[in-house]
């Protein structure tokens, strides 16, 4: 199959060429050669690609600029969708699009499925209307659709919470990272895996995919310093001391049962994912 992934310099858009590179025909563009916001161009690269699949991977993800600066949020995520998704459907392609647990409130105690509307579907930053606009223009431009939910992703390259840590804990004699914020660490290797297993077996839709479990941001720190061996002091602390520009939700579990109905496959708990990424690091160190 020819593959066609946009954003493939990012953290998941590596991890998806090197995944689908293993039986698939990859091409990979990104910034600043290919901008997802020139709907010309988009339509242009992906005939050229003669593409049978398309990945959406090219995102604005800065979330803490994005309050200050919507429009190439916008730009990029909404509009950059709506033209993927239209460019894919015009070659007879489907479209994965990667959106986020940012489109939730989070006030729920229990894990948000695919069927969980207003008012819990209700983002709280500028980051998260982006991409639940992202998502519609999927919808509506493509029915032929993937429509991947992710959250706390980290991978090799990014410039992730795992690495923030790490090098944090490098230079600092100890360090506060929030107890009350929690959601589904999720190692990208596991997601481009999960992408590969949906467009293969499942039908189009909306999915969830994270790892197995939940955990706090503190519980990550910790684990995360403990499997790279590292033993600098993390003490917990409220997200309120630290306040930012973008509101988070406090809790956003993810359900990924029907990803597991559809694949037959179940996510491998977060702790196992992170201690592979771990590893791979040390092994590429
Ligand atoms: N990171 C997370 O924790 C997380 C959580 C949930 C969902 N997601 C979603 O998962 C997907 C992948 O995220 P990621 O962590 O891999 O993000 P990333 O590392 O920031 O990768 C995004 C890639 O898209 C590129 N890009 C940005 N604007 C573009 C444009 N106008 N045209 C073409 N390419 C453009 C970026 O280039 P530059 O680096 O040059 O800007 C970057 O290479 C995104 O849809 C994101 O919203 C991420």
């Amino acid at each position: 199959m020819r593959v066609l992934i946009l954003g493939a310099k990012g953290q998941l858009g590596r991890e998806l060429e090197a995944c689908f590179g293993q039986g698939h025909q990859v091409v990979g563009c990104d910034l600043p050669e290919f901008d997802i916001t020139d709907r010309d161009q988009v339509f242009r690269t992906v005939a050229a690609s003669r593409a049978e699949l398309v990945i959406n991977a090219a995102a604005y993800t800065d979330v803490e600029r994005a309050e200050s600066e919507p429009e190439p949020a916008l730009r990029s995520n909404a509009a950059g969708a709506g033209h993927a998704a239209a460019a894919a459907a015009a070659v007879g392609a489907p479209v994965v699009y990667y959106s986020t647990d940012f489109v939730f409130d989070g006030t729920s105690n229990a894990p948000y499925t695919e069927e969980t509307t207003f008012p819990d579907l209700v983002p709280l930053s500028m980051y998260g209307r982006t991409k639940l606009l992202g998502e519609s223009a999927t919808r509506t431009e493509n029915p032929n659709h993937f429509i991947v939910r992710t959250a706390w992703l980290y991978g090799p390259g990014g410039n992730n919470f795992v690495e923030k840590i790490l090098a944090a804990a490098k230079t600092r004699p100890e360090l506060r990272v929030v107890s009350d914020e929690v959601g589904c660490p999720t190692h990208t290797w596991d997601l481009a895996e999960a992408t590969m297993a949906l467009c293969g077996t499942a039908a189009p839709g909306t999915y969830h995919f994270v790892n197995g479990g939940f955990c706090s941001r503190f519980d990550m720190a910790r684990a995360a310093l403990e499997m790279a061996g590292m033993d600098t002091p993390v003490h917990p602390c409220l997200a309120a001391e630290f306040p930012t520009a973008a509101r988070r939700p406090a809790r956003a579990v993810l359900s990924t049962e029907k990803y597991t109905k559809a694949t037959g496959r179940t996510p491998r708990p977060w702790r196992d994912a992170l201690a592979h990424y771990i590893q791979r690091r040390e092994t590429h160190a």
